[in-house]
């Protein structure tokens, strides 16, 4: 039985040449953020908010003191010089807006002593549309 999975492999900046004009119904970025300053991550999350239909979920580093809602520019680990970013200014730069996220608590941290995690669930586009929401987060997210 053939698969319908198409591999690529490319840069996160790249993503518009990389992805053409397809579409999906769900893009997932986990850990790449993390290698991309501010500028080239603002611009990556709009080329992915650019080719989703549905959800995008990112997973990136959580800021060890502040929710990362908060920041006003990337941060940089000093160990390992890996960027923590605020990705709902993103979202919200790359014209998408959030539906879900969750920060990891300094409480919470020593479940996660290497790389506490930060997740943000978003949709494109800004514009509030009710019926959509009520029909498509629930479903989509509960697929996640
Ligand atoms: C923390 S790892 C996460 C790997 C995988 N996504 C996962 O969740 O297991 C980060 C990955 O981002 C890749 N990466 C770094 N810079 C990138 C870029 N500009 N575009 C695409 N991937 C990049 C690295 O090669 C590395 O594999």
């Amino acid at each position: 039985m053939g698969s319908k999975i198409e591999l690529a492999v490319g840069d996160a900046c790249d993503l518009d040449t990389i992805a053409d004009r397809q579409e999906y119904d769900v893009v997932m970025c986990c850990g790449v953020l993390v290698h991309l300053d501010q500028d080239a991550a603002t611009a990556a999350v709009r080329a992915m908010l650019a080719h989703t239909k549905g959800l995008l979920g990112i997973i990136t580093w959580a800021h060890p003191r502040f929710d990362n809602a908060q920041l006003q520019h990337s941060y940089v680990r000093p160990d390992d010089l890996g960027f923590v970013h605020n990705p709902d200014q993103m979202v919200s730069a790359g014209g998408g807006r959030v539906v879900f996220r969750a920060w990891t608590r300094p409480s919470e941290i020593a479940r996660y002593p290497r790389n506490p995690p930060s997740f943000t669930i978003a949709r494109p586009g800004n514009t509030i549309s009710p019926r959509v929401d009520e029909a498509g987060v629930s479903s989509r997210a509960t697929a996640l």
